[in-house]
């Protein structure tokens, strides 16, 4: 028989709490989050809070923490840019690749995506690969072309060591901020869809493979999608955001 998938929750904070709202963020969650050993616990602020995010947690080991973007280059002169070499010194352990609001705002690339992913297992951080469709895409029947394409692409410059140690997230993008989540049906129906890909993929270890859902997760309806079938974990941008509500997130199975 096949291990369990631990489930992951993870807090995306998007351009919310700077290092000032970082320390009382956390302050107040970990007096109302205590450690649990069967699940993980997982903060992206902003870069700039990371610093803030390490000290803060210092006492919870149990609280990890990672960078939502990092640059497709090592190094050089791009301002702004933040290299995946200077994050592990943050003390943060994790790093996002592909949401939808840097493949919409900053026009991020299936292939950028996929250096993003090679940048981050190089110096150790452990990528999640956010895919998602939008709603014309759906409408027009072509979800699992579109997570299929989003896929492999981004694997393309990956060796299978590299392949082993991602996670995903399923982040349809009609649901992310607008209130909108998706069914627990459609949320296993595109989990179904990532899994398939990962099993025919060269190096992926599909049933070990996390995948997360996001997109309007909140305390109300996190039950439901954490028992979707292939549902191993969230997402959350806006329910992350207060540390009541992140912690009634993370209390979720227990
Ligand atoms: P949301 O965002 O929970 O506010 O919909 C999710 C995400 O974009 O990661």
């Amino acid at each position: 028989m096949s291990e369990p998938r631990t489930p992951v929750f993870a807090a995306n904070w998007k351009m919310s709490h700077g290092p000032a709202e970082t320390g009382a963020f956390v302050e107040r969650f970990a007096a109302r989050h205590g450690p649990r050993g069967d699940a993980t616990v997982v903060v992206f602020p902003p870069a700039i809070s990371l610093a803030a995010f390490a000290a803060a947690a210092s006492g919870r080991p149990d609280l990890e923490f990672g960078v939502q973007d990092v640059h497709t280059e090592v190094e050089g002169a791009h301002t702004s840019g933040i290299s995946a070499a200077m994050v592990p010194a943050t003390g943060a352990t994790w790093g996002l690749a592909g949401h939808s609001e840097r493949r919409r705002e900053f026009g991020d690339t299936d292939v950028d995506v996929g250096r993003k992913l090679v940048r981050l297992l190089e110096v150790g951080l452990r990528p999640v690969l956010c895919v998602g469709e939008t709603l014309d895409e759906r409408e027009a029947g072509r979800l699992a072309t579109v997570l299929e394409t989003q896929i492999r692409d981004a694997l393309r410059p990956l060796g299978r060591e590299g392949r082993a140690r991602l996670a995903y997230a399923y982040e349809p993008v009609w649901a992310i901020g607008t209130g909108r989540t998706a069914s627990p049906a459609d949320a296993a129906e595109a989990h179904a869809i990532i899994r398939e890909q990962l099993v025919r993929a060269e190096g992926c270890d599909a049933e070990r493979a996390v995948i997360l859902y996001g997109g309007s997760v909140k305390p109300a309806n996190i039950d439901a999608l954490l028992a979707a079938p292939g549902v191993d974990g969230v997402l959350v941008g806006g329910a992350s955001l207060d540390p009541d509500s992140w912690a009634a997130i993370c209390a979720a199975g227990r």
